[in-house]
């Protein structure tokens, strides 16, 4: 089937319920487009699990904290539908700000606990607005699966949660992080990197690797975790690291000391960038 462009939320329930009539299990995939190949990564595991491969592409003003991000963030909607329609996605679901919301709305997703901390605390009202369009998204597709990157870790348990917490009937499929081949995660935003940024870019996960390091090596007390993997982050006047945190991997709170598997996640600004990564690490007597 052609990939097809659908810019109303009637046109695609239209679409979609023509699948559903027809048996057809649908696949969702939610982005805010520059897709790269970390997208691809869930669209192609989408195809093979799906009959309707829906991409929905919508940079959600919601969950920008910062409005020079929010303008700054890429739009490439005519090279982002070309590359779903190289991985054979049937539905671009690219709908503009007024459609998905007409009015600023009154109701929202207060996510709690699962928002205290790593970039829940440094970028406020963030997940309450990934939380409410990705409802939003839900409700609209009413999708079989949904597919989300484990690059961005909590906002994968926080929709676990949601849709735990308010019964909604999709099951959600986690795919591991797509890096590039000297260990940098695959971000929209890494385009915004000069080429000299770009270098510096990798202290992040040179960073989460030697946490990983220090853990399998059975180091257990967070605070030496932490600084062996902030001394990775060379003193750079373009480099700060926001935060470092080691956090029980399904409610996202910090621990007290590794006893067993842990997410470490960091974020760091290069420039006026902000990046952030993740690694789930495990003791190696969890791993033997
Ligand atoms: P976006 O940053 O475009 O990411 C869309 C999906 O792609 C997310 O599930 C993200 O975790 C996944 N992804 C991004 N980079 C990846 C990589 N290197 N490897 C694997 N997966 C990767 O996340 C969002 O958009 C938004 O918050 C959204 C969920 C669409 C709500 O607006």
């Amino acid at each position: 089937m052609k990939t097809s462009i659908v810019a109303s939320i009637q046109a695609l329930r239209a679409r979609l319920a023509i699948v559903r009539g027809a048996g057809g299990l649908v696949g969702l995939v939610p982005t805010m487009g520059a897709l790269h190949a970390g997208h691809t990564s869930l669209v192609d595991r989408a195809r093979g699990d799906c009959d309707c491969v829906v991409v929905s592409i919508f940079v959600n003003p919601l969950q920008f904290d910062r409005e020079d991000d929010l303008h700054r963030y890429p739009r490439p909607l005519q090279a982002d539908v070309d590359l779903c329609a190289e991985h054979g996605v049937d539905l671009v679901f690219a709908p503009d700000v007024a459609d998905m919301y007409p009015a600023p709305p009154d109701c929202s997703i207060d996510v709690g606990r699962l928002a205290d901390h790593l970039c829940g605390s440094h970028r406020p009202g963030h997940f309450r607005g990934v939380a409410t369009v990705v409802m939003k998204l839900f409700q609209i597709a009413e999708a079989d699966r949904a597919y989300f990157g484990e690059k961005d870790a909590q906002q994968l348990a926080i929709i676990r949660r949601i849709v735990r917490d308010f019964n909604v009937a999709v099951e959600i499929v986690g795919m591991p992080t797509v890096r590039e081949s000297d260990g940098l995660a695959l971000s929209s935003r890494n385009q915004q990197l000069t080429s000299a940024e770009r270098g510096l870019a990798t202290a992040l996960y040179a960073a989460l690797r030697e946490a990983e390091s220090q853990i399998r090596s059975g180091v257990s007390d967070i605070e030496t975790i932490r600084q062996a993997a902030a001394a990775r982050v060379p003193s750079h006047p373009t480099l700060r690291l926001e935060y470092l945190e080691v956090v029980d991997p399904d409610d996202m709170q910090p621990v007290r000391a590794v006893v067993g598997p842990v997410r470490v996640a960091g974020a760091l600004w290069v420039g006026s960038t902000r990046l952030i990564d993740n690694l789930l690490c495990s003791p190696l007597s969890e791993i033997a």
